[in-house]
């Protein structure tokens, strides 16, 4: 376990729309470099950059065209190497985005692939065995190649499926996971992380990382089983070098893969969506930390707890404010319910991510699809740095831009928050300082449930030496628990103790210790 993690804060940059430093409508590496301080300032010490690789975007560059070449419209390889460089220098490590279960339809590999004659690559991708014959279940794509067959795809159509062979084998022309064309491929990604690692980025996001084999059985393990190699190696090779898997099953890529974090990503009904985005299942919005949802905290321990509990040895689970993938919480959480979740978020075991422009509270926004986006459209437009041209993300023409900024009048930007005491980007920032300053607040600090009732609030935890307790209702609460923190460290609204129980006023928050 790379030791750097236990103190990790992340900031997801989606580097199309961080910060454009040539006026070409579009951010770029120079734009990150730039802003490096600001993100220290902030108190991240890591970033997670979404794929940056030459792509022909259908898929905002989730459709890797080159692994080894960076987009020219962020800039050239050396670019990206002097980002790494500058952001060690400031104490602040690098991940970039590995896509191992697909690629372009346009990289070499898959043209190569799609090609009549047998080659180096005709097994690099998932292909049936003639040009009539499908995937039953699968989506797959036949008539647009000299080869005959049909290719199977990972997710949009212009992302065929890398092959890393099949676990429970029905047809002929599905390889083994253990046959040569499956380790190649392997192999292959493995070379693509070396060449960055050696270049000298951190580690990796992986993208959709329980993908690999398919037909796998219940616990995904010949997946498992890949990344479980592939930890090997780093480990061997790269003893510093952290993995995080988009998966979202810690059980199967912590305890199986041997990824050292995985994301807690929001899905439907489950304890990370019942927190802040509770409206899309469809019904009422009993989101926990909408003051008027009714939170009942049980909804995400009882979903949470027994997978921390099942991993806590082995990695981490990582939570995020939102992705690129996710609402924007500011879609329907006020700046005084965001300050609680990222108080809440920011001081839970594991690892924490910021996804840009959040610890402002930028809105999700209606906009028009792009690269492949659809409705995730709305939380991937330009940061707001200012009340400047384009808010200050850029000197084009607005007609020009990526995405076009938030036009309303009260659009938050970072030059309003950054010396507000009351902003949210303060609160964000004081409670990555608190947790940096607190070794018990941080990834492998304990976690122990003090007061937690179905439908009741406060919800209060410990972690080792300090009280954190919340209540997001527009009431005063009371804990009904006695312990013997009692200096308040941190606090959003106002706690005290009154004959020696914890009170909290409407919408508070606080660190006890
Ligand atoms: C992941 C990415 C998403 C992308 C998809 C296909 O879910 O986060 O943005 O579209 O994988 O690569
Ligand atoms: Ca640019």
């Amino acid at each position: 376990m790379p030791g750097w993690l236990k103190n990790a804060v992340f900031y997801e940059i989606y580097p199309q729309s961080f910060n454009d430093t040539n006026g070409d409508g579009i951010g770029d590496f120079e734009g990150i470099i730039e802003k490096l301080d600001y993100i220290r300032d902030l108190g991240a010490n890591a970033l997670w950059i979404n794929p940056c690789f030459d792509s022909p975007f259908m898929d905002a560059g989730y459709d890797v065209r080159d692994y080894k070449k960076t987009a020219a419209r962020y800039g050239t390889n050396d670019d990206l190497i002097r980002l790494f460089e500058t952001a060690h220098q400031k104490g602040i490590r690098v991940l970039l985005d590995l896509v191992p279960g697909h690629t372009s339809d346009q990289h070499e590999w898959f043209l190569e692939s799609k090609k009549d004659e047998v080659n180096e690559y005709s097994g690099r991708y998932i292909w049936t065995s003639h040009a009539f014959e499908g995937i039953a279940g699968r989506p797959y794509i036949s008539g647009m190649s000299d080869r005959a067959g049909a290719y199977m795809l990972n997710f949009f159509a212009s992302q065929p499926a890398l092959n890393y062979g099949w676990l429970n084998r029905t047809e002929k022309w599905m390889s083994a996971v253990d046959s040569p064309e499956a380790i190649a491929t392997r192999e292959a990604m493995k070379d693509v992380m070396r060449f960055w690692l050696d270049a000298g980025c951190d580690g990796f996001r992986v993208d959709m990382a329980d993908s690999l084999v398919k037909n796998d059985d219940e616990n995904k393990s010949a997946t498992a089983a890949i990344w479980a190699n592939v930890r090997d190696m780093l480990d061997k090779e790269y003893p510093e070098a952290a993995l995080v898997s988009e998966w979202s099953n810690p059980y199967q890529a912590i305890n199986g893969g041997k990824f050292h974090m995985d994301f807690y990503l929001d899905h439907w009904n489950n304890g990370y969506n019942t927190l802040l985005r509770d409206y899309e299942t469809g019904g009422e919005d009993n989101s926990f930390f909408r003051s008027e949802g009714h939170g009942d905290i049980m909804r995400f321990l009882n979903d949470y707890l027994p997978k921390y509990n099942a991993t806590k040895d082995n990695g981490y689970i990582a939570m995020f404010t939102c992705n690129h993938d996710t609402p924007r919480p500011a879609r329907t959480l006020s700046a005084q319910e965001l300050k609680l979740a990222y108080a809440f978020i920011l001081t839970m075991p594991g690892v924490p991510f910021i996804y840009y422009g959040d610890e402002i509270g930028m809105r999700y926004l209606d906009v028009k699809t792009k690269e492949g986006g659809y409705q995730r459209t709305g939380s991937r437009t330009p940061m707001q740095w200012d009340h400047t041209r384009n808010m200050g993300f850029s000197a084009a023409e607005e007609n020009s831009l990526y995405l076009p900024v938030d036009h309303s009048s009260d659009a938050p930007a970072v030059s309003d928050q950054i010396n507000d005491p009351d902003s949210l980007y303060t609160l964000t920032k004081n409670i990555t300082a608190i947790r940096h300053a607190y070794p018990d607040l941080q990834a492998d600090g304990p976690f122990e449930v003090v007061y937690a009732e179905k439908e009741q609030l406060p919800f209060v935890y410990r972690r080792g030496s300090l009280v954190l307790a919340v209540n997001p209702s527009l009431e005063e609460k009371k804990a009904p628990v006695t312990f013997r923190e009692n200096e308040p460290v941190f606090t959003v609204g106002k706690a005290e103790i009154r004959d020696g129980q914890l009170i909290l006023s409407p919408q508070s928050f606080v660190i006890l210790k």
